[in-house]
């Protein structure tokens, strides 16, 4: 793993967005594993800039996001699903047809995890995945057990989880779905290229133990150490247990 630590947020969300933009103009029919979080609105809201500065064309991309809650559709507020249309799809021109989403109504869920893991490899995989981190150490839904998933599953969300999902739900912990459905261990770890942002002091634990402790599914963000190609991003206030190297 790479790791590399800007001064502020901004700038890491600055020089992510610059990164994923010259990919797509690099590669035009790339495939994008994308994250939902707090630590991501910058990154797209400079990736909107950038689309629209420099007419980058998202016609060919197609993108998978890691996960969604259980229970919430389309336009529920709440859903990552409407995250991700207002702050990306509805500025960029990607085809509704290229947007890869789990449907956390779908009656049969297993049904509906099984499918997304088809579409994902009927597109030849993830050529980048992004990733933000929980404080517990999770990545997409994948939460920290004495085992963990390879494939895209429904998961029980942690309390910790579900507290850091609030804010999508006016501050309101209690109306945080219990579940949801997230890729894999296998499936993110399948991605040709991964990049992990963390910002703010409440990720550097975790980012510490991702980097420098052992593999363990206690900390699931761990097993991004078997994977070839990895860059983390992160602020000082994320790096703080690190000697900063830039
Ligand atoms: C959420 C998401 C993850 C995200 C993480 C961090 O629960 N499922 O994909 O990376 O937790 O979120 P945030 O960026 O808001 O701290």
């Amino acid at each position: 793993m790479t790791r590399e630590t800007f001064p502020h947020e901004g700038a890491l969300a600055e020089s992510l967005a610059r990164r994923l933009a010259d990919a797509i103009t690099a590669q035009p029919s790339i495939v994008l594993g994308l994250p939902t979080g707090r630590t991501p609105l910058a990154m797209y809201a400079e990736l909107v800039r950038l689309t629209q500065a420099e007419q980058i064309d998202w016609s060919r991309v197609r993108t998978f996001n890691l996960d969604e809650f259980v229970g919430l559709g389309d336009s529920e507020p709440g859903s990552y699903r409407a995250f991700m249309h207002e702050r990306l799809f509805k500025h960029v021109n990607i085809h509704r047809e290229h947007i890869g989403f789990l449907d956390g109504r779908a009656t049969d869920l297993e049904a509906e995890c099984a499918r997304y893991e088809s579409a994902i490899a009927a597109a030849d995989g993830l050529d980048l995945v992004v990733l933000g981190i929980g404080a517990n150490g999770h990545i997409g839904f994948n939460e920290p057990a004495d085992t963990l998933a390879a494939r895209t599953h429904r998961v029980i969300l942690d309390d910790a989880t579900r507290a850091g999902n609030a804010l999508w739900f006016r501050g309101d912990v209690r109306a945080v779905p219990r579940e949801a459905l997230t890729m894999g261990m296998a499936t993110i770890l399948s991605a040709r290229r991964v990049t992990l942002m963390a910002t703010g002091e409440a990720k550097a634990e975790a980012v510490c133990a991702m980097l420098e402790g052992g593999i363990t599914t206690r900390l699931p963000a761990s097993f991004l150490q078997l994977h070839p190609d990895v860059q983390v991003l992160l602020d000082e206030p994320a790096g703080e247990c690190l000697p900063i190297r830039r």
